[in-house]
């Protein structure tokens, strides 16, 4: 038996399963090395990555990290309001997705406080046509961000990586940046890419080493196309206006952003938590610091043991490596003819024998936010706090997309 699965079953044993936790000592420690890895670059926290106010509130306060990335302009108004009379007051956000979501753009306009500290990301006329028709062209200044698309088009028409904006070029940044600062009612104060092909791509896939070499030539030419078009677009932006912030990357890139220098700061998030997906990565191995319970309620054959619930599948291209990870006893592996299940999950292995009734199997989930829409509350143990508990955002009673 490993001592964290005898930490875990201990901190919890009067808990009834499904459970989730948090194991601070790991989010701490994974906090750090993201900090180590940035080598001074700020890092702003991506909030869809965390989903738990406590959490983010806890790294926000370390040093090093400075902002949160929010994924939904109603996220970054509660917690800009949350926060208000606080230490955190001043926290800048950046909605790091476009928002068509006209009552939050009307009550973003009508906050000064939020407004002073919210920026909002655009790609097209379209995003700024569409605020002017929800809130009128008088509306008063909105920080906004744009978007370059920082995927890799080697032979032209071949695109690797993220769709997400159709800005591309230097020369198209800088025309939607002269669009922005000639329209009133929009402050352009940041430029953000996601080069999403070599942070959310584990360049060392267990088992699969032809494709990891793949990968990371992959990852080698991006980057190094990626290097001058970011300083050209940058360039050329500011050559526009002056620009607050320059935000790159992720958890799975940080060392390839860094070495970008017109990047100012990396966004990351999923590092703190240790997700399943981020497994397969050479440069760096995040501890597992969230992990849910389940408890065996049958035993359908002396090789299968049946868990509650536990069909927790992570977004993205619906393959394998979307289900949740059991992690303790070692040793277990889900069915492939049944997956995770919507109220019923079946575990095989060598340890599936030794579980009885009413035992617990610890999983991991395969992304590092998503298992805070299942769970109201995380079970913290470590860290100095052991036996609290603290509200995941659906806890709070919210649920963001
Ligand atoms: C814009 C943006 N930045 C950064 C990230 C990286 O987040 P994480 O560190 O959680 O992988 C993402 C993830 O999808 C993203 O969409």
């Amino acid at each position: 038996m490993s001592s964290t699965r005898d930490r875990l079953d201990a901190a919890t044993e009067h808990l009834d399963p499904p459970v989730a936790v948090v194991d601070l000592d790991a989010f701490d420690h994974n906090a750090a090395d993201l900090l180590r890895r940035a080598d001074g670059r700020p890092i702003r926290v991506a909030s869809k990555s965390v989903r738990c106010r406590y959490l983010l509130e806890r790294v926000l306060r370390r040093p090093g990290f400075a902002g949160v990335m929010s994924y939904a302009l109603p996220e970054a108004l509660w917690l800009t309001r949350a926060w208000t009379g606080t230490d955190l007051a001043d926290t800048d956000i950046l909605v790091a997705y476009p928002t068509v979501d006209h009552s939050a753009l009307r009550a973003l306009a009508a906050d000064d406080a939020a407004r002073a500290r919210i920026a909002i990301m655009v790609d097209s006329v379209a995003h700024l046509d569409l605020v002017d028709a929800a809130l009128g062209a008088d509306h008063p200044e909105l920080r906004v961000c744009l978007e370059l698309d920082v995927s890799w088009r080697p032979l032209g028409r071949l695109h690797i990586g993220a769709r997400r904006s159709p800005v591309f070029t230097p020369g198209q940044a800088a025309t939607l940046a002269a669009a922005i600062t000639a329209r009133p009612g929009f402050r352009l104060v940041g430029v953000m890419g996601y080069e999403g092909q070599i942070a959310g791509m584990g360049d060392a896939p267990a088992g699969k080493p032809v494709l990891g070499a793949a990968l990371q030539w992959m990852q080698r030419g991006s980057a190094k196309e990626l290097v001058r078009r970011r300083a050209a677009a940058v360039r050329a932006v500011k050559a526009v206006c002056p620009l607050e912030f320059v935000n790159g990357g992720g958890t799975g890139s940080i060392e390839v952003t860094r070495a970008d220098p017109s990047v100012t700061e990396i966004a990351a998030g999923s590092g703190l938590i240790g997700p399943g997906l981020f497994d397969g990565y050479r440069r760096f191995t995040p501890e597992p610091a969230v992990l849910f319970a389940l408890p065996v309620v049958r035993r359908p054959t002396p090789g299968i043991a049946t868990l509650f619930s536990g069909g927790y599948v992570a977004s993205g291209p619906a393959n394998r490596d979307r289900l949740p990870i059991p992690q303790f006893p070692q040793g277990l592996r889900l069915l492939t003819v049944e997956g995770a299940g919507e109220v019923q999950t079946p575990v095989t292995g060598a340890a599936a024998a030794g579980l009885r009734v009413g035992d617990r199997v610890w999983l991991r989930h395969a992304k590092a936010g998503e298992l805070a829409e299942r769970f109201t509350e995380y079970h913290l143990i470590g860290g100095g706090v052991e036996g609290r508990a603290v509200p995941t955002y659906r806890g709070e009673g919210h649920s963001f997309g």
